[in-house]
């Protein structure tokens, strides 16, 4: 198979996830193409986060009411980034494509963008990755993030396939990885182990790594 890997990553993470999935692809034999989106322009770390603030007073509602997050994600704002111009603007040459993002509480911007810009995905079936920092909390994180981005392919006319999340343990807020260690109490209460443990380097990271690459190639 010849397989693009696209992917976005800010800090690193993501960028090593799809270095891990194209070595496990090659040496399955597939042909792998490997693209990182790049942004036009990196923007300040502060002002990320601002166009994602109005889901915080609804979060306890969308967290407990699946008929609610439904309605959120027809409406929410979704923010885009402009990159620069893509090596593979055109995907129809491809058997698969593998698509990689960070969770920025939905989809990361540069992402969406590319999701505009790129040509060819009818008819393609679109495996997506993602990382983001805390444990793979069935709705927080696996849902709100793969629901849209999966929405969005079906209207671009691709289809998607498996999905594959794996906890970074690292985020970039706030003073004294406040964010961080939040996540790693959650994954201590809700999974009764540690973050690390779903991690690339963690046992069950490497487990769920290897489901993905046996169910999608
Ligand atoms: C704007 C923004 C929003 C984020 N939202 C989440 C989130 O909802 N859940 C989470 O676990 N991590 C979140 N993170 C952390 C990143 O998803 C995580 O650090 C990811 O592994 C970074 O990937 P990268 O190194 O490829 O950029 C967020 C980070 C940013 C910058």
């Amino acid at each position: 198979m010849r397989v693009l890997i696209v992917y976005y990553s800010r800090s690193g993470h993501t960028a090593r996830l799809a270095e891990v999935l194209a070595s496990e692809m090659s040496q399955r034999g597939h042909e792998v193409v490997i693209e990182a989106i790049q942004v036009e322009r990196s923007w300040n770390k502060w002002f990320l986060p601002i166009p994602l603030l109005p889901l915080l007073p609804f979060l306890p509602l969308y967290l407990l009411s699946s008929s609610f997050r439904r309605f959120w994600h027809w409406v929410y704002f979704q923010p885009e980034q402009a990159i620069s111009p893509l090596a593979n603007p055109d995907v129809s040459g491809f058997d698969l494509v593998l698509l990689g993002t960070p969770k920025w509480l939905y989809i990361s911007y540069p992402v969406v963008r590319w999701l505009k810009e790129v040509r060819g995905l009818a008819g393609k079936r679109v495996a997506t990755f993602a990382t983001f920092c805390g444990p793979p909390l069935k709705v927080f994180e696996i849902e709100m993030l793969f629901e849209p981005l999966e929405a969005r392919l079906k209207s671009l006319g691709a289809t998607p396939s498996s999905r594959l999340a794996v906890p970074s343990d690292f985020h970039e807020y706030f003073f004294r990885n406040e964010m961080r260690n939040l996540f790693r109490w959650i994954s201590l209460r809700h999974f009764g182990c540690l973050l690390e443990n779903f991690t690339m380097e963690g046992q069950a990271g490497k487990a769920e790594i290897k489901r993905f690459c046996d169910e999608t190639f």
